[in-house]
């Protein structure tokens, strides 16, 4: 018998951007569970590829299958429905509402009772009750009236991975989930990000090495658009080229950690 497909694979992604080719022939798969960090220097085309996985953009070529089905063709919309869920940028939130509706409105989503929610929401015992939870395991519970543009930069980050939670996604994709959170309150985003539920694959971009090290259970380089290496975190560490290509030139970086 067949081994089970992976439950996200894409193989050889490409993209450009007029003739400037971002994503080149990139082969990813991230099984149930995965612990997986994208690495690479600035502009080598980590979120585009984030971008090719959610459907926020569409490949030039490649395939990109979910537990075996094809879904290079679904945009953002019907990928995060399959399971594909990424964190929201601040902007496409709601920041005049408070933090409970923003919440709510991706469990009602989930639970595909958005259209009727604003009159309903009250009535809505099971929303609520699962809004209530994510708040308290996101520790914004004590902000839930609030609108979310009036919260400090990294609560509303933490806002952000809740909603994308609140979608019980099998894979979550989060690019650089505190970057431009003040250096206090980063703990928090990363303490959620282990305590992520085990089953769901989650890839994460990330400068910060520490993080990147103590959180992968495999870390794919990515330069110049092409995975340049691939690895547990003990290869990485102890690949030559990496260290000389990145690592190495990013030490200011890595001390900042
Ligand atoms: N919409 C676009 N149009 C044209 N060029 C783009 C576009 N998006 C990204 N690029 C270019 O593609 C390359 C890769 O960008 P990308 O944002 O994916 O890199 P990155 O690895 O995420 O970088 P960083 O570490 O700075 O976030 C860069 O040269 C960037 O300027
Ligand atoms: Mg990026």
């Amino acid at each position: 018998m067949n081994a089970p497909a992976p439950l996200l694979e894409a193989r050889g992604l490409r993209k450009s951007f007029g003739s400037l080719v971002v994503t080149d022939s990139v082969d990813l798969v991230l099984e149930e569970g995965a612990r997986h960090a994208l690495i690479g220097p600035n502009g080598a085309g980590k979120t585009t590829l984030v971008n090719l996985l959610a459907g926020s953009l569409a490949p030039d070529a490649g395939a990109l299958r979910l537990d075996g089905h094809d879904v290079t063709r679904f945009d953002a919309a019907r990928r995060a429905r399959a399971g594909v869920a990424r964190t929201f940028q601040i902007n496409q939130l709601f920041e005049r509402l408070p933090v409970f509706d923003n919440v709510a409105l991706a469990v009602a989503e989930r639970n595909a009772a958005a259209r009727s929610m604003w009159r309903a929401l009250g009535s809505r015992p099971r929303i609520v009750r699962r809004t209530n939870e994510l708040l308290d395991a996101f520790g914004l519970a004590d902000v839930a009236g609030e609108p979310l543009g009036q919260l400090p930069y990294g609560r509303q980050r933490l806002v952000e991975i809740a909603i994308a939670i609140a979608i019980e996604p099998r894979v979550l994709l989060l690019d650089e989930p505190a970057a431009g959170v003040p250096s206090g309150e980063t703990q928090v985003i990363l303490d959620v990000v282990d305590g992520l539920d085990a089953r769901i694959a989650v890839l994460i971009i990330e400068h910060d090495m520490d993080v990147v090290f103590r959180f992968a259970r495999e870390i794919t380089v990515l330069v110049d658009g092409r995975v340049y290496a691939r690895g547990t975190p003990a290869q990485i560490a102890a690949h030559d080229g990496v260290n000389e290509v990145y690592l190495g030139a990013r030490s200011p970086v890595l001390s900042d950690g």
